[in-house]
């Protein structure tokens, strides 16, 4: 494959998101529209008594009142309402389904009226009162309680001896913030109503599983409900399960019959999944020389009352770093709160951060240069499964982005460097995610004049997949990007699953391929077959699409043009559609790396902290468009440094109830926050992992970046943060 794919190709989507073209799922418009407005409970737990709407439904424009006594039928058995992405155990929340509260802010009623703002006013006036019960949302005073749900990888030798026995030991507790999705976009549906049927436009990294979903939740059939979701205004794990606006919003459609929107305020955001407060309790034991005995990794992590939601936070050391001896667990401990969700890199954003701070500080400990003790441990295999790397060029990113960073010109001593008023801090982290793949279907439409229509139910949640699909189709088929049209996210398209887990770019490029395949088949036998083909004879087989024409080699007067090789088989079109599905092979680990390096500049009276350069170099096998994936890359670094420096869910534990549940009080990065971000893609052939070498980029940036941040704070100060964010309070 060459061509497009592999360059800095711009989106494809770019001009509509930018002109407004492209529309969201809350601004598909539908006649008679009605506006949803969601009511939340005010404490954390307990029993609704009183839920009076009376006041509410004398305004003006107001339709109904949806509560627990007063709605359309929900499907009973907790199956029902399991999707693809939350198989966790447990009785997954349904809204407005009885009288009981589960956590605060959860959804009690649904005001709908003619206009948003009278919804909205209309919601003020209900009146509503609880019978309220004991509650925990505290995960420290609870830390006790927890129960292991998860044993991420086997223990090796025993891990607590050779800890105890090592000569040089390093132990402590890191502990993760609740944080919050805070995507531009806010959860929003449109489902507009017909008599036979619902289209749901809805904020989904998955249509097909919100299709799922719904039909399970109501009792329909797919021809029943379709779900659309042409853009997303970012996600990256809070658009994977389906969440409770659209259980409303189709809801009220059915029980009114009328088209209804719901959008949820930047409030109640905060009322649904985010990043789980963790504790992540971390021990190294090393030899004097840097040589790694033991390797310990506990987490305690928050989950829900009624569902255990669990993350791989631990044993990522397994994967990246040679010890004979390992434990790993996860914990969790069950809280009067929503369930937590992914959030890019789930697991690895938190744990990943535990073990490569601890690591800055073995190295510390061993007066070693935090690099150098990297490659002292570096491990060739997954020693979990003793398994080689498909491929793995950890190396090469410690090497490229040292070398970009400068890092040989670092003095180790803490406080030792300055530039004026400021101090200057120098870290470094390793990253480590998945490489997965699943199976996605692609349909393409060839036409006589060159044009193709690709289409998969595949979301694009910003990542780039239609342009992805763009570039690999236009070179699987030999034509110019402007003649491809991609269609994505409609249930009525071929079958994908939710674009997560890092998983689209090569899954949906695979798909692609193969269709692309069957179209050059098809091609090849018409153009061999045809009356007087300068082809005859040839093998199929050996017959390519390339710049427009069916042909052998680079041999132009062996060539037929897709024009004529379809009239002569009478057609107009060639539509093929292909589910592909990767082999089965357990031969080898799956991984991408990267190495991340930062710099702080920390004002010495003040303890402001700037994050003035980030060089991150990544190992993700072929990179598909470098345009797109420098970008994807780029926001990971800075919701790294959201992570490391700003972001916090403060919940006052008295009532149960989160104070900063807005973007003024929940800090995220903003513009000045951002200063240099170099992000290097090392060249990493992988021949293994799937034909085209892809492994994709949604969550490896991320991860590395919250540890390096934090590693380089300490080498400003002297001052080890263990707890995020670390806001100037901590360095005073
Ligand atoms: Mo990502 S957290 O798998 O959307």
């Amino acid at each position: 494959m060459n061509g497009y794919v592999g360059t800095a190709t711009s989106r494809v989507d770019g001009r509509a998101k930018v002109t407004g073209a492209a529309k969201y799922a809350g601004e598909f418009a539908a006649d008679g529209l009605l506006h949803g407005f969601v009511v939340t409970a005010t404490i954390p737990r307990g029993r609704i008594t009183r839920l009076d709407a009376s006041g509410a439904l004398k305004v003006k424009g107001v339709v109904d009142v949806l509560t627990h006594a007063h709605r359309h039928p929900l499907a009973d058995k907790d199956e029902a309402w399991k999707d693809e992405v939350a198989p966790e155990k447990g009785s997954p929340f349904r809204p407005l389904y009885d009288d009981s509260i589960k956590f605060n802010d959860q959804p009690i009623a649904l005001v709908v009226a003619e206009d948003w703002e009278t919804a909205k006013f209309a919601a003020t006036l209900l009146d509503v009162a609880y019978q309220e019960e004991p509650f925990a949302t505290d995960l420290e005073a609870e830390r006790g309680s927890a129960t292991e749900v998860q044993k991420p990888h086997e223990p090796r030798g025993d891990a607590a001896a050779a800890l105890a026995g090592a000569a040089i030991r390093h132990e402590a507790d890191y502990l993760v913030p609740t944080e919050h999705h805070n995507p531009m976009e806010l959860y929003a549906t449109t489902a507009v109503w017909e008599v036979d049927r619902l289209t749901v436009y809805d904020k989904t990294q998955g249509v097909q599983n919100v299709q799922k979903f719904l039909c399970s939740v109501f009792g329909k059939t797919p021809d029943e409900i379709r779900v659309i979701s042409p853009y997303v205004g970012g996600a990256f794990g809070s658009g994977l399960r389906p969440q409770y606006q659209v259980v409303l919003a189709t809801l009220a459609a059915l029980q009114l019959k009328r088209s209804v929107r719901i959008v949820l305020t930047r409030h109640q955001m905060y009322g649904l999944g985010y990043r789980p407060e963790t504790i992540e309790h971390v021990g190294l034991g090393a030899r004097p020389d840097g040589t790694l005995d033991a390797v310990v990794h506990e987490a305690i992590a928050v989950t829900s009352r009624y569902e255990e939601f669990s993350r791989n936070d631990t044993g990522w050391a397994e994967q990246l770093y040679k010890s004979a001896n390992s434990r790993y667990s996860h914990q969790l401990v069950r809280l009067d709160v929503a369930t937590p969700c992914d959030m890019r890199a789930p697991g690895a954003a938190s744990g990943v951060w535990a073990l490569e701070c601890a690591m800055d500080e073995l190295a510390n400990a061993l007066k070693l240069d935090p690099v150098e003790l990297r490659l002292k441990c570096y491990s060739d295999r997954d020693q979990s499964e003793d398994l080689p790397y498909t491929s793995k060029q950890l190396r090469a990113c410690y090497r490229q982005a040292a070398a970009a960073f400068g890092w040989s010109n670092r003095n180790p001593a803490p406080r030792s460097m300055r530039d004026g008023k400021e101090l200057v801090g120098w870290g470094m982290a390793t990253g480590i995610w998945e490489a997965l793949q699943m199976p996605v279907a692609a349909r393409i439409v060839l036409t006589a004049n060159g044009h193709a229509e690709v289409s998969s139910a595949a979301s694009d949640i910003g990542t780039g997949t239609y342009t992805i699909v763009a570039q690999v189709a236009a070179d699987a088929l030999g034509l110019p990007m402007d003649n491809i049209t991609v269609k994505l996210a409609d249930s009525s398209l071929p079958q994908a699953p939710v674009e997560g887990g890092s998983w689209m770019a090569a899954s949906s490029a695979h798909a692609v391929l193969a269709a692309a395949e069957d179209i050059r088949q098809e091609l090849a036998r018409l153009a061999v077959a045809m009356a007087g083909s300068p082809l005859a004879g040839t093998d199929p087989a050996d017959v390519i699409l390339s710049e427009g024409m069916i042909a052998v080699g680079s041999d132009k007067s062996r060539s037929v043009s897709i024009a004529d090789a379809m009239r002569s088989g009478s057609l107009e079109r060639i539509e093929k559609e292909k589910l592909n599905h990767f082999a089965e092979d357990k031969s080898h680990a799956r991984n991408t790396h990267s190495a991340v390096f930062a710099e702080v500049k920390i004002d010495e009276e003040l303890g402001v902290i700037r994050v003035t350069r980030v060089v991150n170099a990544v190992a993700a096998g072929r990179i598909l468009n470098t345009k797109t994936g420098r970008s994807q890359v780029m926001g990971s670094v800075v919701w790294g440094i959201g992570m490391a420096l700003h972001e916090e869910a403060v919940m006052d534990h008295r009532f149960g109830r989160i104070m900063n549940a807005n973007i003024a009080e929940y800090h995220i990065p903003v513009n000045a926050d951002i200063h240099d971000i170099d992000v290097i893609f090392v060249d990493e052939q992988d021949e293994h992992i799937n034909k085209l070498g892809i492994k994709g980029l949604g969550e490896i940036g991320i991860v590395g970046v919250p540890a390096a941040i934090a590693n380089a704070v300490y080498h400003a100060t002297g001052r080890r943060v263990r707890r995020f964010p670390i806001t100037l309070d901590k360095l005073l």
